[in-house]
């Protein structure tokens, strides 16, 4: 079947469509509808039936015949080591570790908070809560003890899983500290930690609380998978909002397990046996999709990399890693392709190895910019493929499908909607625009399995946040436009959200943690372009009247705030005083036309600003960081 012809069917009939891709995932018990619609706009799939992932992750390719081919190979250039797990090593592994969080009273429903580095043990215990029916909540290593103690007092894990630390370049980060730090934060605090350690940082343990990985392991029986039901919660996974408050999104079981799978074959092209690797972190929704679950469930071999693109040791690890490991397809983000380009231009690493074995390259996290597009393309030879989607949507809302058919690639654009998703470009009262128009893009409800059903204990804030404006449609809270032939191109956010290297972040929480200090009075934050990370997060800062310290110690102190309070996945460096800042008369802050001054390109002084000469002004401290005047067209 052509793409056109498949996705035509999917949006025709998606009950037929999506019940005929789920008879490829092992049930328990099978659905009464596959789409429930009772509670619309709130929707479920699969609903009645019974079924568990890490049987489909992990048992089932031993089941079949799998047992002895690698499910796993951790390559840490950072350590300098490699660890090759069998699906058969991997079941022992898991089971035996599921074991382990049974004994400490986890039950089908509980939360456990993983805070893991990319190791193979952070895979082994996302896994052993699915295969008991936990619902995990992975925390993202750059992550600060506040951003955890938050989570923690929202999902109410029983028990945390961590480990002693994580490895950045030339930089050990002491993991346990920070946990300690934020169960002290926290309101609620979990019964017991389950530490695994690394000799790089060795943690100090809590008598009573804290429970050593190794010793807990050997001590523990094996655990079974459990049925839990499709719609029940695999995981949550805490994303940014507009606010200083994450949203908790959601993934149910069976919906994800069969679009994964799906995905796998139809979007990638991979098949059962292929090495696939997503570069990313498991603290992100790439990594729980692609480096974990949906590769596994295809029966691939996953690469678990703890490493950077570029400086360990050179930008070449990536090359090496594709030839060494045999990689099909590779996954990662556009920044990290401008930052090998950067260091690399000409491209003279590759030329030290074969990665004939490379079929394809997938970006998503931000646009890919064509200057990065061309280059991989150049240097590659394999098609370069842009896809567009969101933690809330758990894998692509827009992608080229060369399983199914490979379409002509636009620079610029993530090509077409995938099978199951019918997206459209809207105008503010809820009109199509025409092709090639900017609009809000929206999908038609329901969206497909295997995206959020709801956001942790927010049903309203999910309501608000998505399905209120554009009623029968999910808001995606990007803009962007279709072109004549159905292309998509994503242009911008419509919110306060901003893209650092591929990770989310909202200026709204920035704000929040910068009003804090107690000589600001008011301030802004906005995402200015940045040739490496795309964005960075710039703040302009209002100081008390009265206030008479050096500026710079203010900032210093602001940016130190920042890194303390979010984290320093927060990359927040750049912060200016200014006199004011430019609001409309009714006392909204312009960023949007801050964000053009500082990135230089044209603006125009907007109609509704209360004291124009407040734009002057910060042009002048943003030309103090370093950035060109820039005056009004
Ligand atoms: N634990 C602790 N700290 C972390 C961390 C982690 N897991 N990940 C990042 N950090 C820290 C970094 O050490 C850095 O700290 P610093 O300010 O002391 O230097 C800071 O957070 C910012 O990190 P990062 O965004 O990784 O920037 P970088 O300058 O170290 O590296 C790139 C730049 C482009 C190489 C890097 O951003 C990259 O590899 N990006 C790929 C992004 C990606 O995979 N996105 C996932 C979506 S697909
Ligand atoms: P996250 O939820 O962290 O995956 O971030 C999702 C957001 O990243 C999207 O809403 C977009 O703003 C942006 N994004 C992700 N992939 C792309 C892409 N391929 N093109 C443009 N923007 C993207």
């Amino acid at each position: 079947m052509t793409f056109d012809e498949i996705y035509n069917y999917s949006c025709e009939d998606p009950e037929k469509f999506w019940g005929e891709v789920a008879e490829d995932v092992h049930w328990y018990k099978k659905w009464d509808n596959v789409l429930d619609d009772s509670d619309a706009p709130f929707y479920r799939w699969f609903s009645g039936a019974e079924t568990n992932v890490c049987h489909n992750a992990v048992d089932i390719h031993v089941e079949q015949g799998r047992g002895d081919q690698l499910a796993i190979i951790h390559d840490s250039p950072i350590t300098g080591s490699q660890q090759k797990i069998t699906y058969s090593e991997l079941k022992s592994r898991v089971a035996r570790f599921a074991g382990v969080l049974k004994d400490l009273g986890v039950e089908k429903g509980d939360r456990v908070i993983l805070y893991m580095p990319m190791i193979p043990e952070a895979v082994v215990s996302m896994l052993a809560c699915a295969r008991i029916g936990a619902v995990h909540s992975v925390v993202f290593g750059g992550f600060a003890s506040n951003e955890l103690a938050v989570r923690i007092d929202d999902c109410q894990p029983k028990v945390i899983v961590a480990a002693s630390c994580g490895l950045e370049p030339g930089r050990v980060v002491e993991y346990k500290p920070l946990l300690d730090k934020a169960i002290e934060l926290s309101s609620h605090s979990p019964d017991k930690c389950v530490v695994f350690q690394r000799p790089q940082a060795v943690a100090t343990m809590r008598t009573g609380r804290d429970i050593d990985w190794a010793e807990a392991v050997k001590n523990s029986k094996d655990a079974d998978c459990v049925a839990v039901a499709a719609t029940d919660p695999l995981y949550i996974l805490y994303t940014s909002g507009t606010t200083g408050e994450p949203k908790g999104v959601v993934r149910d079981t069976g919906g994800g397990i069969v679009a994964l799978k799906w995905s796998m074959k139809n979007i990638y092209d991979v098949k059962p046996g292929d090495v696939y690797w997503a570069a990313s972190d498991v603290g992100w929704v790439v990594g729980h999709s692609y480096i974990v679950y949906a590769p596994l469930f295809n029966g691939n071999t996953t690469v678990v990399f703890e490493g950077k693109p570029v400086g360990t040791p050179d930008p070449g690890v990536f090359w090496r890693i594709i030839s060494e490991h045999n990689v099909k397809v590779l996954f990662t983000a556009p920044t990290a392709f401008r930052a090998i380009k950067k260091e690399d231009p000409s491209g003279a690493y590759l030329k030290e190895y074969d990665i004939s074995c490379l079929e394809s390259l997938f970006l998503a996290g931000e646009r890919t910019d064509p200057d990065t597009l061309n280059w991989a393309k150049h240097h590659l030879g394999v098609p370069i493929i842009d896809h567009w989607w969101q933690t809330e949507t758990g894998w692509s809302i827009c992608s080229n499908c060369p399983g199914i058919e490979l379409l002509p690639i636009k620079d610029g654009s993530p090509t077409r909607p995938v099978p199951g998703w019918q997206l459209e470009a809207l105008d503010e009262d809820g009109h199509s625009v025409k092709p090639g128009q900017i609009g809000a893009l929206v999908v038609k409800l329901p969206l497909p399995p295997g995206t959020f059903p709801t956001l942790w204990n927010a049903r309203q804030r999910h309501f608000d946040s998505y399905l209120k404006t554009f009623p029968g449609y999910y808001e995606t809270g990007d803009a962007g436009f279709i072109d004549e032939e159905g292309y998509v191109f994503v242009m911008s956010r419509t919110d306060d959200v901003i893209n650092i290297a591929g990770h989310r972040l909202s200026t709204g929480a920035i704000e929040e943690v910068l009003a804090a200090h107690p000589d600001v009075a008011e301030c802004a934050v906005m995402g200015v372009n940045d040739t490496l990370k795309g964005e960075l997060p710039l703040g302009c800062l209002v100081l008390n009247s009265g206030v008479n310290r050096d500026p710079s110690d203010i900032v210093a102190e602001s940016i130190a705030m920042v890194r303390e309070k979010i984290g320093p996945v927060a990359a927040f460096k750049l912060a200016t005083v200014v006199k004011r800042l430019p609001k409309t008369r009714s006392g909204k802050i312009l960023r949007g036309t801050m964000k053009k001054i500082a990135d230089n390109t044209e603006w125009k002084m907007p109609a509704t600003i209360d004291d124009p000469a407040i734009l002057d002004e910060i042009s002048e401290s943003l030309a103090d960081l370093g950035y060109p005047k820039n005056n009004q067209t």
